[in-house]
């Protein structure tokens, strides 16, 4: 039994072992019907929990699809609907729920709340995103840039705009997939200098650059995410909006960067606030490749954790 709890805490060569899994079952599942069952069917006769205590289309649905086709049960929950929001211990409820299901996937805010869980649980735990990281969004980034461009390893990206969970999970994944790693955003909304420190003493090459332009200059890939997460508070908003503007994603600075770089998003996106419309839908976006790829990437990552 395996949890998935981040990139940093998963060993480099697992996880390269989960994206080349990734990428049989996608290629296995070629014509098929969404909804049509997996050939192997290797979660036959599992049940997965879903918790989420805050929004999500793409993980929810990808979750519980990759999970169906794989020939589990799934049960979506909400953590306000259970006795967890009303003052359950983490603890508690990660041995109870380990009586009645197989495999756990949360969502929620606090990191000690996703590692209380697999601490006091007796089935996997999978990190569907907390305040400080988001480890299956990257994994199909990574899935989705060597589609496009062939092995990561060696490659600029450049993160543009927060400092947030979606780009601490980047920079996890600097060291162990190899690729150089620049941060370009206002001083305020750095990445954790800790994150950044760990990925250095790893042997990945991270640089901090304030100027966008000069930030993307040599990049194959271009990222950034939301200006205000969900755990931000809605204060901050215009705040926000002032100091990020700047770092805004659009054709001028795609233009700044390789003539084949290829543009990521997480999504959920504010079009022409982090991105432009006309670089979100332009021929370097591969923003619909990477959500897809959450299903394929998760489905893989669930069979790792129960080792079938
Ligand atoms: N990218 C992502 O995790 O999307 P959701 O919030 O819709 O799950
Ligand atoms: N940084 C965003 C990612 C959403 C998938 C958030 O935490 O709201």
């Amino acid at each position: 039994m395996r949890h998935f709890l981040d990139i940093n805490t998963t060993d480099a060569g697992e996880l390269r072992g989960i994206i080349d899994m990734a990428r049989q079952i996608k290629a296995a599942r070629r014509g098929r019907f969404k909804g049509a069952p997996d050939d192997d069917l290797p979660l036959d006769g599992r049940m997965v929990a879903l918790i989420f205590e805050k929004p999500s289309t793409r993980t929810r649905v990808s979750f519980d699809v990759g999970a169906r086709q794989m020939g589990a049960q799934t049960m979506v929950l909400s953590g306000t609907d259970m006795q967890l929001g009303h003052g359950e211990t983490i603890a508690d409820t990660a041995r109870v729920l380990s009586r009645y299901v197989d495999l756990i996937m949360i969502r929620t805010y606090e990191e000690a709340t996703l590692l209380e869980l697999a601490e006091y649980a007796d089935v996997p735990v999978i990190n569907g995103l907390t305040n400080r990281s988001h480890p299956c969004q990257i994994m199909a980034d990574i899935m989705t840039f060597e589609e496009h461009r062939g092995p990561i390893t060696g490659k600029k990206v450049v993160w543009t705009g927060d400092g947030n969970n979606v780009c601490a999970s980047f920079l996890h994944a600097a060291a162990a997939f190899g690729f150089d790693l620049t941060f370009t955003g206002p001083p305020p909304l750095d990445p954790e200098p800790g994150f950044v420190a760990e990925a250095r003493a790893r042997g990945a090459h991270i640089e901090i650059e304030r100027d966008p332009f000069k930030a993307v200059e040599g990049a194959d890939l271009v990222v950034t995410d939301t200006w205000v997460s969900m755990h931000d508070p809605q204060s901050a908003r215009e705040r926000r909006h002032n100091q990020l503007r700047p770092y805004q994603v659009n054709e001028a600075l795609m233009a700044a960067a390789r003539p084949d770089a290829l543009f990521m998003h997480c999504l959920p996106a504010h079009r022409d606030d982090e991105a432009t419309s006309a670089v979100m839908d332009g021929p370097q976006s591969v923003i619909f490749d990477e959500a897809e790829n959450r299903l394929h990437a998760q489905k893989a990552i669930m069979r790792w954790c129960l080792g079938v």
